[in-house]
């Protein structure tokens, strides 16, 4: 159950946009930032502060792989797999990764440390072969600086929220 000041903070966020429907997104974020991901429960409170139908929620959940329908690890690494970074390594290096790691892409390490996601283009293909660790943009990356990556990364405070960014507490 979202709780009261982030269902007020979505209410708050809907009156910013000419469409209150256009503040999903950010709602997403918020609901996400309390409850860790997006199970159907918190879907159905965010349509029903929105008053669509939450399958129209489900369908922007599902689209961004920035939101989580099942539960993450403290550290989220998207790995690009589309064009610029396939052609300069991006399937060996998300492949070393899941070996290192012994998970398959969109699983977590049984640590709860690391998901690992393979994601379409991530806007910084002049760093290809890359990969956002916690939002953060990394390449180009060779396969044997993935251990230190993954180093780096445990020495951060995990996945943060844009929540945040918009100055809402993250609970
Ligand atoms: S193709 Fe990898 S960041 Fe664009």
């Amino acid at each position: 159950m979202l709780s009261e000041e982030v269902q007020k903070a979505i209410l708050d966020l809907q009156k910013q946009y000419p469409e209150k429907r256009s503040a999903l997104i950010p709602a997403l974020h918020l609901a996400q930032a309390e409850v860790g991901y997006l199970p159907r429960e918190t879907q159905n409170e965010v349509a029903a502060l929105f008053g669509i139908d939450s399958n129209e929620v489900n369908s922007v959940v599902t689209f961004y792989d920035m939101f989580f329908e099942e539960p993450v690890g403290k550290h989220v690494l998207h790995v690009c797999k589309n064009v610029s970074c396939m052609l300069r390594g991006g399937d060996g290096l998300l492949a070393r990764l899941c070996q290192k790691l012994q998970v398959a892409p969109g699983e977590t390490t049984a640590d709860g440390q690391f998901t690992v996601i393979a994601s379409e283009c991530l806007a910084a293909c002049d760093k290809a072969p890359m990969m956002l660790v916690d939002e953060k943009v990394v390449g180009p990356i060779k396969e044997e600086q993935l251990d230190q990556i993954l180093a780096d990364a445990k020495k951060g405070s995990g996945h943060p929220s844009p929540v945040e960014k918009v100055g809402v507490p993250h609970a």
